[in-house]
C-alpha cells in the first residue's frame, strides 16, 4: 500500500516531538509538516507527558495553532535560551542546506533557526534533492519599495523572478508587512552561497528562503520509516 507524503510528513513530525524534553524552549516552524509536529507535542503536553516546555512561533499561523494545541508561547529577546528549533522544508540537499519560504514564514523561520542552539529539520522524501533549486523556486522577501526594480538584478543572478499574489491577484503580504518575489533558476543553483551572499548585500531584499549550513539535523519521512541525517554525516542518502 502506498504511503502519502501526508502520512510521511506526520512520521516526522512526530518523531521530532518525541525529541522534545522537560524544561526546553523550542522554536516552533510553519507549515504543513509542523502542523503533525505541533499536534503531537501539544498531546505530549496535556497528557502530562512533559512539563515547563514553551516555543516561539515563526508565524501568526503558527502562533494561533500552537496555542490551540495549548503549547506556552514566549517572545525571542535578548537572554532567550532557545534550545531546539524545529521547522519544514521545501528542499534539502545533502549538505543539509535548505530551501524554504513556499509557506511565507521565511523571515521569522531565520531569525529564530539562527538564535537556536539545535536546529532540527523534518521532511518528507519528497523534499530530499540533489542540489538546491531543483524542484521548487527561491523565495525571497522584499520591502515593498520599488520591488521590482530588483528583477533585472535577479535576473542577472540567473533567475526567472514572479511576485507572489494572493488569489486576487493582489500582492502576499508576510507577516512583517513585506513582499515575496519567487526566483526560478532553471538549471538550478550551482553554487547556493554566491547567491546568498548577492541577495544579503541587496537593499531591499530582507532575506531569502536559502538556509545555508543551518540545520543541524533532518528527519526524513520515507516509505520504511524515520531517518536521522546529522550535519557532519551528510552526503549518505541511501
Ligand atoms: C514556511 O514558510 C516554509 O518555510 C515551510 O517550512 C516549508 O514551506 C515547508 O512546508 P510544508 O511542511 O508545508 O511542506
Amino acid at each position: 500500500m502506498k504511503v502519502t507524503s501526508e502520512e510521511l510528513k506526520a512520521q516526522a513530525g512526530e518523531a521530532a516531538a518525541a525529541r522534545v524534553a522537560d524544561g526546553q524552549v523550542l522554536g516552533l516552524g510553519t507549515g504543513s509538516t509542523v502542523r503533525h509536529f505541533l499536534r503531537s507535542l501539544g498531546q505530549r503536553i496535556r497528557d502530562g507527558g512533559l512539563q515547563n516546555v514553551s516555543g516561539v512561533p515563526t508565524s501568526e499561523w503558527t502562533r494561533d495553532v500552537a496555542a490551540g494545541e495549548g503549547i506556552p508561547l514566549v517572545d525571542l529577546r535578548e537572554g532567550t535560551r532557545l534550545d531546539l528549533a524545529v521547522d519544514g522544508a521545501d528542499e534539502v540537499c545533502p549538505r543539509l542546506n535548505l530551501v524554504k519560504g513556499l509557506g511565507g514564514a521565511l523571515l521569522r523561520e531565520k531569525i529564530v533557526a539562527q538564535a537556536a542552539r539545535r536546529f532540527l529539520v523534518i521532511v518528507d522524501e519528497g523534499k530530499v534533492v540533489p542540489s538546491l533549486g531543483v524542484s521548487k523556486p527561491v523565495p525571497v522577501e522584499l520591502i515593498p519599495f520599488a520591488w521590482s526594480s530588483h528583477f533585472p538584478f535577479f535576473r542577472r543572478l540567473g533567475a526567472a523572478p514572479h511576485l507572489r499574489t494572493r488569489e486576487d491577484g493582489q500582492p502576499y503580504v508576510t507577516d512583517n508587512g513585506n513582499y515575496v518575489a519567487d526566483l526560478t533558476f532553471p538549471d538550478g543553483l550551482t553554487d547556493p552561497t554566491e547567491v546568498e551572499d548577492a541577495l544579503r548585500a541587496r537593499a531591499g531584499v530582507v532575506t531569502s528562503g536559502l538556509f545555508l549550513e543551518m540545520a543541524t539535523e533532518v528527519l526524513i519521512g520515507g516509505a520504511g520509516g524515520v531517518r536521522s541525517v546529522v550535519r557532519g554525516e551528510a552526503g549518505a542518502w541511501s
